[in-house]
């Protein structure tokens, strides 16, 4: 089963902004897959560095949508990203370093940022960008 199940109320109600959260969802389960069948730390490696740039992505994407339709909570939002961003740079220094190990606190870690992420600052964007007529 799954670590974490995409459902409805996380939706923002943007195509890509949305498609893009559950692309970060499924990539937390496949961080909680190969936990669990005890993969190797390159490999564990590879899926952490993975959520990390898709995260920069992602969140590049959500600023580029901010900065086209002049959203007036981008500085705040903006920062939020940075600071995220910067956590899981973190993460991944330390777990290459020895100092991590990759354990299901992280992982909870992980969910609660992004869910809590989504249901605030992205839902806000979400609705901004509706009544812009922006749903793409
Ligand atoms: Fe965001
Ligand atoms: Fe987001």
């Amino acid at each position: 089963m799954a670590y974490m199940q995409w459902r409805s109320t996380l939706e923002v109600g943007h195509a890509q902004i949305d498609s893009e959260h559950q692309s970060l969802v499924e990539v937390l389960n496949r961080l909680h897959a190969a936990m669990k069948q005890g993969k190797g730390k390159d490999e564990i490696e590879k899926v952490l560095v993975f959520l990390k740039d898709y995260t920069v992505g992602h969140f590049k994407a959500e600023e580029a949508l901010m900065m086209s339709h002049r959203y007036p909570g981008a500085q705040m939002h903006m920062a939020i990203h940075a600071d995220l961003v910067k956590q899981v740079a973190q993460l991944v220094t330390d777990y290459r370093a020895g100092k991590t190990v990759l354990t299901g606190a992280v992982l909870d870690f992980l969910e609660t940022w992004l869910v809590k992420h989504i249901m605030s600052e992205d839902k806000l964007l979400g609705e901004f960008l509706r009544a812009k007529g922006s749903v793409a």
